[in-house]
């Protein structure tokens, strides 16, 4: 929960003041998040295991009359405008559509919305796997429901699912459902198995004796939306082909290693190598689970060692800075294991440590990886932190 007093709060509630000569009169926030494990598996109908971060998206806003839209980005340093009625996707300001998309998600579901006077401000690293645009549309849906008093109607899976529906829709990137899905509903000290086929979830406490280190990479993704897209339909074509031999499938998801295996000359090496991912990454997710559950963090770092393998050699979703940065951090004493996080091809990693080891891994990223990679990272340190919300900051 934001406390309202905090520094940064503080701050946005002046900055609005200074922008619209008002007090704002709510604050929604939406975190960023980082997946343990189950990478690639979301749209497959199968299971990941995100927990939501410290940092978010927030916007402080108020209720407009009529159904304009005022928005002050403090990042950018630029207002966006846009008018309920007239939602249109905007080529010059890309960070507008995802708060657009979202008004016309809510809209197209049935809620009356009102215009808002909002200022948007965020510390999630963007385009660096850790989900800051699931952040912003969670933050500005609450915002939207926040303004027309409708802010208790809607089920958490549903938001995530208007919300994966701006994304989707409208601003055009075809992503899953896990980021949305942990941004709303995530929970402090706990990771969210989720499936995102039924969309049922289950909170799994992260023991204590567990911390959690991100690494940066800071290199370019410009590959990741097209080679997204080809894994996606590489999955797909996987379950065409083997609907022949298993008709009872629908996904992915509907199929066990054993399956994989029979069945393995009906699909092309490439295929064959997406399936093998998709399909032992389910099972360790829920592997994991069990690990974590069981308090034995030596397993889950071990499962979380093979599924960046796997993404890597099987998925070949990994790049040289992301495999840099991962091997970097599982040659620090007290890492329980280290893989991608996020759909790959750059952007971050994450390890499991023991607490107290996090300095010193920050410490080796810093020393070598710039050495290896010539790019200067970024290191973080999390904890699971809670999903989205809403303060009503009075009148
Ligand atoms: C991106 C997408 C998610 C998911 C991951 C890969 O973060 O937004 O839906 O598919 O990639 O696990």
């Amino acid at each position: 929960m934001s406390n309202i007093h905090d520094e940064r709060t503080v701050e946005l509630i002046e900055a609005f003041h200074k922008q619209f000569g008002q007090s704002p009169r709510y604050l929604s926030r939406g975190p960023g998040r980082v997946n343990l494990i189950g990478e690639h598996t979301d749209y497959n109908d199968g299971f990941v295991l995100p927990v939501a971060l410290k940092r978010s998206v927030q916007i402080v806003l108020r209720p407009r009359p009529d159904r304009q839209v005022r928005i002050f980005s403090a990042e950018f340093g630029e207002s966006g405008f846009f008018d309920l009625d007239g939602i249109a996707f905007n080529p010059e300001q890309l960070w507008l559509n995802y708060i657009q998309g979202v008004a016309q998600s809510l809209e197209q579901e049935g809620f009356g919305l009102v215009g808002i006077d909002a200022l948007v401000s965020g510390n999630v690293p963007r385009a660096s796997g850790l989900s800051s645009s699931a952040a912003l549309e969670i933050a500005s849906a609450h915002a939207f429901l926040a303004a027309a008093g409708q802010n208790h109607l809607l089920p958490g899976p549903r938001l995530a699912q208007l919300a994966q529906r701006a994304e989707n829709q409208f601003v055009g990137v075809n992503c899953g459902i896990m980021d949305q899905f942990i941004s709303e509903l995530g929970r402090a000290n706990h990771a969210l198995l989720i499936d995102c086929r039924s969309l049922d979830y289950q909170l799994v406490s992260v023991p204590e004796e567990a911390a959690l280190v991100i690494g940066n990479t800071r290199a370019s993704r410009s590959l990741a939306s097209s080679a997204y897209n080809e894994r996606r339909s590489e999955c797909e074509q996987g379950v065409a082909l083997l609907q022949r031999a298993l008709p009872g499938i629908r996904a992915l998801r509907d199929v066990s290693s054993a399956q994989l295996e029979a069945e393995r000359a009906r699909l092309p090496a490439t295929v064959y190598r997406r399936c093998r991912h998709v399909v032992s990454e389910n099972e360790r997710v829920l592997h994991c689970v069990a690990a974590l559950q069981e308090g034995d963090l030596a397993a889950a770092g071990r499962l979380m060692d093979a599924s960046h393998d796997s993404l890597r050699d099987d998925y070949q979703v990994s790049s040289a800075a992301l495999d840099t940065m991962v091997e970097t951090m599982r040659e620090v004493a007290g890492c329980y294991g280290a893989r991608l996080t996020g759909a790959g091809f750059g952007g971050c990693a994450v390890a499991l440590v023991k607490p107290g080891s996090e300095q010193a891994m920050a410490d080796t990223i810093f020393e070598r990886y710039p050495k290896a990679t010539g790019i200067w990272p970024e290191v973080y340190t999390t904890k699971a932190a809670d999903g989205a919300s809403v303060v009503d900051l009075g009148e």
